[in-house]
């Protein structure tokens, strides 16, 4: 019989080393269309022979090394379930860190706030979802990717949020307007070796040129032209990469260049306020 325990039990032979036991269960709930919790507590259920074949199908996939969230099609972010694909990055927690940063700042009701390579749509969905009252603009440059993060705003019916397809600012008009310019762009070195755990995701939505500091760079210097005098930027950026980070914005001529540190204790993001 086809029982939870049994077909997890067949799974979990399959994925030797175990690292990838929770992910077995998350993909059998995926399947079967239950919760984790509701999985402990029915060890006994039935799976029927359609599901067991597209979780073993899963679990080769999650054993060849896609992530779940790609399997699945969604993942969590500032506790809004967000739909993912190839074209996406997956969301990770560390931008959080972004989020919260841009929330403490208080920026008035009606802000403009500009999250330059949405992706997913990620910051700018979580920054809509706390704060609809502000003017969101979600900039891409990959269409695939915009699509999903448009679909992730009509499902979460954020509806404070627009989007624009563009490399960087080229498709922006050119006046100071922004309050907060807020961006995760692609910051690993490109000449670097790719680690397993980034092989299936977009490499446009990870490397860069100049030891990964060429669009960090960019943003830097470009956003200059579009934040109202003392608006703010913020960058996510690598663990290594906030001594680079905070003398580019110097050189750029930002102030109250501040770095924040993530739960790991790792230099994670960077940001300043644009000239008075
Ligand atoms: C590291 S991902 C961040 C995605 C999302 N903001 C997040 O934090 O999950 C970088 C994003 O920047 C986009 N991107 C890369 N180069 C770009 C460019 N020249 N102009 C606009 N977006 C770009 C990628 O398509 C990708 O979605």
């Amino acid at each position: 019989m086809n029982t939870i325990e049994v077909v997890l039990d067949r799974a979990k032979e399959l994925n030797r080393k175990g690292d990838l036991n929770r992910d077995l269960e998350v993909l059998l709930c995926h399947c079967i269309n239950k919760s984790r919790a509701w999985l402990y507590s029915h060890s006994e259920y039935i799976v029927t022979d359609f599901q067991v074949e597209k979780f073993f199908d899963l679990v080769l996939k999650r054993i060849r090394g896609i992530p779940v969230a790609y399997l699945i099609g969604r993942r969590e972010f500032w506790s809004l379930e967000l739909e993912v694909n190839e074209s996406t990055l997956i969301p990770r927690p560390e931008t959080e860190l972004l989020v919260q940063w841009a929330l403490d700042l208080n920026l008035p009701e009606n802000s403009r706030v500009l999250d330059l390579g949405t992706g997913s749509g990620a910051i700018a969905l979580a920054l809509a979802f706390e704060r609809p009252d502000w003017e969101v603009l979600a900039v891409d440059c990959c269409g695939s990717a915009l699509s999903v993060a448009k679909e992730n705003a009509m499902k979460l019916q954020l509806d404070s949020v627009s989007f624009l397809e563009s490399n960087w600012y080229e498709s922006l008009t050119k006046t100071t307007y922004w309050d907060l310019v807020i961006s995760n762009p692609p910051y690993v070195d490109n000449k670097a070796r790719i680690p397993n755990d980034l092989y299936f995701e977009p490499a446009t939505a990870l490397y860069s040129s100049n030891s990964g500091l060429s669009d960090l760079t960019k943003v830097i210097f470009e956003s200059k032209d579009y934040l109202k005098s003392s608006g703010f930027l913020i960058l996510e950026h690598g663990f290594d990469q906030g001594r680079d980070v905070r003398k580019t914005l110097e050189t750029a001529g930002y102030f109250g260049i501040e770095t924040k540190i993530d739960l790991a204790g790792l230099e994670r993001a960077t940001g300043g306020r644009n000239v008075e």
